[in-house]
């Protein structure tokens, strides 16, 4: 996720850069940088936390920018965290998001001197280039934004110009007016102690940061944005406004999941691009894929299992990690362990991982955590991209892990020559739709809340599904029990009459997730049992599909194969809003912790 700030102004900018990375280091911790800025530019940077940098004990400077970074592209490393520089050492950019295209640019600056990893770098390098045209910083930028694919946050500070430039397109950027100076921000925690006055950047907007105001362009004309007064506290603020993590990272969900995707999609040749190294033969001729996971990274897999089967035509197993045994029968060449984890230090995970590489069989390692275990250890690391969870209940690494799992599907049916390019086509249309199908249930959050309110003191919670919604109601039903505490159970609805429909009750709320992906004919008969039992339904529908007689139901856009992927939205709001009534302590539920490293 990464969190930026500036600050340009009356004041020395290091003291001011320093205390509000500290205070965005929630939002990734493994390097940390900043540049300072006058007719030279300094630049202090290095692995570990905001507190451990090496900087000097006090400078003159009043501009600066600063970064605290959440790994993507290339690993913590010094040379990797931010401030990245050009060629000549007089231009620094600091960068949340991630710049899809970065290889392309790259190839076009022949002759500039790379020193990074990262996809951030090649920004540096084109501000260069534009200010041998250009000596006004401002200009620059927002001709190098034009060329960037993906999501960006960008400070930009050059030796010499007044002032910082900032950009934003997908990635959250704040401007913050002091009495003393001006800043920018990721967010506004940072901001409180200076002041309460900011203003929001729009997506394509280029700002121009002086100690004098803040002037903001679009399109290449002036435009005004509002000034707005925060009336947070600081722990709000550190929660963007919510009152738990947990349900701010409910409403990352679509920057997650287009962070998911970013630079992974061609869009020209309808293809995925993971940058593997697992060869297009291995995979064309691999008899089975297992995956193996604990808790909702299970979840993710069972839900990846269905959609290597159905477009890659290939055996795909689900295990849990810690039952995981290699089997017999199984050729080691010809088969691939794809451990899924979202801290890649679950040490279920890690040793079923390790016991395949025993064996001689490859391993894929799916994290969201650039240099942990899973990644160092695994033969290739594909990478989540949804930035730091805090709240103890999995929510946005779930939605992203699914999207991981869909691209790699894609990515294999590709190299096996079974893809369908219909079908194929259409999944990175629903793949690129999803964010915004995803926002729209996070609007209706009150009427969701209404639900929870209602049913709250239901005696015990069951949630139901079928094909690509079981792993939903699963994870639909582990949601509701880790944090609030209810008994909650999910079953493939089918298997409810031969065993769970004794505990149906008029006492026992059934969610039903009836959406496209879920066979929701054959869900409706279930539906109709437990009512006949006297259970209410709240049911989750297909839109064309919401007409039905149930107790309560939402709607789903259209989105073939993910639209429980969306529901799952629903049951995740439904949890959060089940437990805030109970004033659970939802961030930190009881017994349970938020990487699991012992067996
Ligand atoms: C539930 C939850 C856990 C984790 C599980 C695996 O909300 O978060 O079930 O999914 O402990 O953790 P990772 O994905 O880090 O391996």
């Amino acid at each position: 996720m990464c969190g930026i700030i500036g600050y340009v102004g009356e004041q020395s900018a290091q003291p001011r850069l320093v205390a509000g990375l500290q205070k965005l280091e929630y939002r990734g911790y493994d390097s940390a940088g900043i540049a300072l800025v006058d007719d030279a530019l300094s630049v202090y940077k290095q692995v570990g936390l905001v507190g451990e940098l090496d900087l000097p004990a006090d400078s003159p400077q009043t501009c600066g920018i600063g970064h605290t970074r959440w790994s993507t592209h290339g690993k913590p490393t010094d040379a990797n965290a931010h401030p990245h520089t050009d060629c000549t050492g007089d231009v620094a950019v600091v960068h949340n998001g991630i710049v899809g295209n970065y290889d392309d640019l790259r190839a076009e600056l022949p002759g500039h001197e790379f020193r990074s990893e990262t996809d951030t770098e090649v920004v540096a390098h084109l501000v260069e280039e534009e200010l041998t045209r250009t000596d006004d910083l401002r200009e620059a930028v927002a001709a190098v934004v034009d060329r960037i694919e993906g999501s960006y946050a960008l400070g930009v500070v050059a030796a010499g110009y007044d002032g910082i430039v900032a950009a934003r397109r997908n990635s959250p950027l704040v401007v913050g007016h002091g009495s003393d100076g001006n800043f920018i921000a990721s967010d506004v925690t940072p901001l409180l102690e200076h002041t309460r006055s900011v203003s929001y950047l729009e997506d394509g907007d280029v700002a121009h940061i002086t100690r004098e105001g803040v002037s903001v362009w679009h399109d290449g004309d002036p435009v005004e944005r509002t000034v707005k007064t925060i009336e947070w506290d600081a722990d709000a603020a550190e929660k963007g406004g919510y009152e738990h993590y947990m349900l701010k990272e409910i409403h990352e969900q679509p920057q997650a999941l287009r962070q998911a995707i970013a630079g992974r999609i061609d869009p020209l040749e309808e293809r995925v691009d993971l940058d593997l190294s697992l060869s297009a033969s291995f995979l064309d001729d691999v008899d089975e894929i297992q995956l193996v996971a604990c808790g909702t990274s299970y979840h993710a897999c069972l839900y990846g299992k269905q959609l290597l089967e159905t477009l890659a035509d290939v055996r795909a197993t689900v295990e849990f990690a810690s039952e995981y045994t290699v089997g017999s029968g199984r050729d080691p060449e010809r088969t691939l362990v794809v451990g899924v984890s979202q801290s890649g230090e679950t040490a279920d995970t890690l040793r079923a991982l390790r016991m395949a590489r025993r064996t001689g069989i490859r391993t894929l390692g799916v994290t969201n955590t650039v240099g942990s275990t899973v990644a160092r250890e695994c033969d290739d690391a594909l990478y989540i991209q949804a930035g730091p969870e805090i709240g103890v209940a999995a929510t946005k690494t779930f939605a992203s892990q699914v999207v991981t799992l869909a691209l790699f599907a894609l990515s294999v049916a590709d190299s096996r020559g079974e893809l369908d390019p219909a079908v194929g086509a259409q999944l990175l249309d629903d793949l690129q739709a999803l964010p915004g199908a995803v926002q729209t249930i996070l609007d209706r959050e009150d009427e969701v809340a209404a639900v929870a309110d209602a049913y709250a003191g239901g005696e015990a919670f069951f949630f139901i599904g079928r094909r690509f919604a079981t792993p939903v109601a699963l994870e639909g039903a582990l949601k509701l029990k880790e944090i609030s505490y209810d008994h909650a159970e999910g079953f493939p609805a089918g298997e409810l009459k031969h065993g769970p429909l004794a505990l149906v009750t008029e006492g026992t709320p059934v969610l039903a997730v009836l959406t496209d992906g879920a066979r929701p004919e054959e869900t409706h008969n279930n539906v109709k049992e437990v009512q006949s039992r006297g259970a209410p339904v709240i049911a989750i529908a297909s839109e064309s599909g919401r007409e039905g007689d149930y107790e309560v139901g939402f709607g789903v856009p259209e989105l073939g194969l993910l639209e429980p992927l969306v529901a799952n939205v629903y049951l995740q709001l439904f949890a959060y809003c089940v437990a805030d009534t109970k004033e659970r302590p939802i961030d930190r539920p009881r017994n349970l912790a938020k990487s699991v490293t012992v067996e």
